[in-house]
C-alpha cells in the first residue's frame, strides 16, 4: 500500500485538483494539462460530473497518466471511484472505515490529515504518505518541517491554499513528494475553454517548481 501511493506521488510533482462542471470539458482540460507536462490528475467527486469524467479520462488518456479520484469521504464513494477506473484515491480527511477500506483496495489511498493525531491514526495502520490539508491554514511549511522530526519516514502531498509561487517552497522540503491544488485549473480559462492557456500554466508551474 505505502509503496503504491508513493509511486503515484513520484510520478509527478504537481497534482491538479480538478472539479468538472461540464462533462465535455473533462477530456480537453486533461489533455491540456498532460500537454503541459502533468502526469497525475486528481478529479474530485464534488460534482455529478466527477465519476463520469474519471471513467472517460482513464479510458482515453495514455496509461502513463494517472487519473485518481479526490474528495472521497466514505467507502461507498471509494468503491464508485474504483469502478470508474481511478488509479488512486484522495480523501480530505480520515475516518476509520475509509482507512480500513484503503488498505484493501487496488487503488491506493492518500488520506488527508491536518494534525499529528490524525497522522498517527493512519500511521498505526501502516500509512506512510498523506495529503496535508488544508495545508496553508493547518500550519503550512512550518508544520511540515515540524512533523519531519517525530515522523521522518512520512511523506506528504500538501494541498489547500497552495499557488504557483508557493508550490516550489513546499516541494523543497524533504518530506514533500508532490503538491496539489486548484490553481492549475483556473475557472476563467476552463469556462472559456482556453486549453492552450491551461497547458501554458501547467508548463510554467512545472518549470518554476523544478527550476
Ligand atoms: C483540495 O481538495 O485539495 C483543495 O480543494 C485544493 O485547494 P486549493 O483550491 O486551495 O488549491
Amino acid at each position: 500500500q505505502r509503496q503504491r501511493i508513493q509511486a503515484v506521488l513520484s510520478t509527478g510533482p504537481l497534482m491538479p485538483v480538478i472539479t468538472i462542471h461540464r462533462e465535455e470539458d473533462a477530456l480537453p482540460l486533461a489533455e491540456a494539462l498532460v500537454e503541459g507536462g502533468i502526469r497525475v490528475l486528481g478529479v474530485t467527486l464534488r460534482t455529478p460530473q466527477g465519476l463520469p469524467a474519471i471513467e472517460t479520462l482513464s479510458k482515453r488518456l495514455p496509461p502513463e497518466v494517472l487519473v485518481g479520484a479526490g474528495t472521497v469521504t466514505d467507502p461507498g464513494r471509494y468503491r464508485q471511484a474504483e469502478s470508474a477506473g481511478a488509479r488512486f484515491v484522495v480523501s480530505p480527511g480520515i475516518t476509520p472505515r475509509l482507512l480500513d477500506y484503503g488498505l484493501t483496495s487496488n487503488a491506493p489511498l492518500l488520506p488527508g490529515v491536518a494534525t499529528v493525531s490524525e497522522l498517527m491514526l493512519g500511521y498505526e495502520l501502516g500509512y506512510r504518505a498523506f495529503k496535508f490539508f488544508p495545508a496553508a491554514v493547518a500550519g503550512g511549511l512550518e508544520a511540515l518541517k515540524a512533523m519531519s522530526g517525530p515522523f521522518p519516514d512520512v511523506m506528504f502531498c500538501p494541498t489547500g491554499g497552495i499557488r504557483r509561487d508557493t508550490a516550489r517552497e513546499y516541494l523543497a522540503l524533504d518530506n514533500v513528494m508532490a503538491v496539489g491544488g486548484t490553481w492549475l485549473t483556473p475557472e476563467k480559462q476552463v469556462n472559456a475553454g482556453d486549453w492552450p492557456a491551461i497547458a501554458r500554466l501547467a508548463r510554467e508551474s512545472l518549470a518554476s517548481c523544478l527550476g
